[in-house]
């Protein structure tokens, strides 16, 4: 299977996982990019089933939209049983690196909310430690140059992201080289920064369940073993 075929199956695994429990579900979490977007095709393909959703970015809420499949506000809701999202680096604790798609910060509230989060994305995204993938810090614009002056000093290689502007219209700034040891006080220090208005590490919430689309077919790992 090439790298497009193995998001496909995983995005398919994914549908298989919430499907059964959909219609109780009353709020589905959806997330944002490529994977993301194979996911929400499939939903549309079973739009009846699909009672409601919030959505991590303006892109994938238009994509549901388009879909025929209601995209509420996250204020308008009590609680998500699911979220289904990518990731660009994962660990076999769970941890991700998010935010390639700059759609970090409002994944990581709908991935606060959600009761279960399923991370979805191909096995080239699995390495033992995370970092190779430039960690993404969303920065409110003003504090730019402080916010990367201070990645220097915690070890990093700030670039800003030219050209992009979040959905909350912030800036990012990608961190190369930085040494993630301990995920969890990396994502801890990094969110001390002022300006910082949060960074791309998924460690303090981790996924529940990851799906990984492999040659072999799709292999679930779960934060319970
Ligand atoms: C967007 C994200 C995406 O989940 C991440 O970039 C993975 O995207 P893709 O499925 O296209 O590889 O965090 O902010």
């Amino acid at each position: 299977m090439n790298r497009e075929q193995r998001k496909q199956a995983v995005a398919q695994a994914a549908l298989d996982y919430v499907r059964p429990g959909l219609e109780r579900h009353s709020v589905l979490g959806v997330g944002t990019g490529s994977t993301a977007n194979l996911f929400i095709d499939l939903l549309g393909t079973i739009k009846a089933e699909v009672p409601a959703t919030v959505s991590s970015s303006e892109a994938s809420a238009q994509r549901l939209r388009d879909h025929g499949i209601p995209v509420y506000d996250l204020n308008a809701v009590d609680t998500v049983q699911v979220y289904v999202d990518g990731a660009d680096e994962c660990n076999r604790r769970l941890e991700l690196i998010k935010g390639g798609g700059a759609a970090l910060t409002r994944e990581k509230i709908v991935a606060a909310v959600a009761e279960e989060f399923v991370c979805i994305c191909d096995d080239s995204k699995l390495v033992s430690e995370l970092g190779n993938f430039p960690l993404p810090v969303e920065v409110i614009p003003m504090a730019r140059s402080h916010v990367s002056r201070e990645l220097v000093k915690l070890g990093g290689d700030p670039v800003y992201r030219e050209g992009v502007v979040t959905d909350n219209g912030n800036v990012i700034v990608d961190v190369y080289h930085f040494p993630i040891a301990d995920p969890r006080q990396t994502e801890l220090s990094i969110n001390t920064i002022a300006g910082v208005v949060s960074n791309g590490l998924f460690a303090l919430r981790p996924a529940d369940i990851l799906l990984l689309g492999a040659d072999s077919g799709v292999r679930k790992l779960s934060a319970t073993g």
